[in-house]
């Protein structure tokens, strides 16, 4: 089959007419929220809906809001055809492409901002950055009306973030957190890998290595968190060119400090590799 076989759709008010009529017919419907440039993290993650649902939706919106102003927003990687041919390969139904205009009109004035969760880690070093998502991300549901959206735990804050906001507001949506999708040497797949330079893309596999450490000292029997952290820390200091910007472990669901580590504790990092910031995480079983 070829891209042309997924159905595009780009107003809102059809979108929201073609999810109402779906779910008239009892569809089981499934929602992917993407800002694109998909990747194999993003399709496991449509194929993750797909096999759970009727119909699978993608969205492609790179959300303007969940950008910082010095951030990558304008030169954020954009090739909708590209996209839509991959979604339809892992099993997307219905590309949904909104304008910013459409998400976002001129008298737009409404924020949701989920708090305390917010604060922490990326959300103390990207002030706004979550309520940019939780907003485009309500929003995103309100039309699409899946039964289940998809997220992945490589963006373990987000994900956290989302499910306390469906909770929070009563919102009718299940979400479903799918596993961080890897290259064979450990680096977890992103968009923003494609900015990384030689050097800073062999760097870049510390991340991964700190994290397995800690792995393998909760599986030896090492549990205590300021233990752990410091030799995590020590590896990626250990790296030139690599700047950790925070490294932590938290409860995966309430993002609480833990001070020891058991199963369900998210261990986060985010660092910088020249001017690109990368995020990972594992969460212990
Ligand atoms: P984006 O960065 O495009 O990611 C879309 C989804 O893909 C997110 O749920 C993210 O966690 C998941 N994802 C990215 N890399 C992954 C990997 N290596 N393995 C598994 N899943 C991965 O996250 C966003 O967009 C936006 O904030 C969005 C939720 C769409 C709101 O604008």
């Amino acid at each position: 089959m070829s891209a042309t076989d997924v159905e595009l759709i780009s107003s809102t008010a059809e979108m929201r007419e073609r999810a109402a009529h779906l779910r008239s017919e009892g569809k089981r419907i499934g929602f992917v929220p993407t800002m694109g440039a998909l990747h194999e993290g993003h399709l496991s993650l449509v194929t993750a809906a797909a096999k759970r649902a009727d119909v699978v939706v993608v969205s492609v919106f790179v959300n303007p809001t969940q950008f910082g102003p010095t951030e990558d927003f304008a030169s954020y990687p954009r090739d909708i055809e590209r996209d839509a041919a991959l979604a339809e390969q892992s099993g997307c139904d219905i590309l949904f492409v909104p304008t910013a205009r459409e998400i976002y009109p001129d008298h737009y004035a409404t924020v949701v901002h989920v708090q305390k969760l917010t604060q922490k880690m990326c959300g103390a070093f990207r002030p706004g950055h979550f309520d940019g998502v939780t907003t485009v991300v309500a929003k995103l549901l309100n039309i699409v009306r899946p039964h289940f959206a998809v997220f992945g735990q490589k963006d373990g804050q987000q994900v956290a973030v989302i499910e306390r906001m469906v909770e929070d507001l009563d919102m009718d949506v299940d979400i479903v957190r799918v596993p961080t999708v890897r290259e064979p040497d450990g680096l977890a797949l992103s968009s923003r890998n494609a900015y990384l330079s030689t050097e800073e893309r062999a760097r870049a596999t510390v991340l991964h290595e700190a994290l397995r450490h800690a792995l393998s000292l909760y599986r030896s029997g090492i549990v205590t968190v300021p233990r752990v952290l410091d030799e995590m820390q020590t590896i990626i200091r250990g790296k030139e060119g690599v700047e950790l910007q925070y490294c932590v472990a938290v409860d995966s669901r309430t993002l609480e400090d833990v001070s020891e580590l058991k199963a369900g504790v998210m261990i986060a990092l985010a660092a910088f590799l020249g001017k690109t910031r990368l995020i990972d995480n594992v969460v212990l079983k």
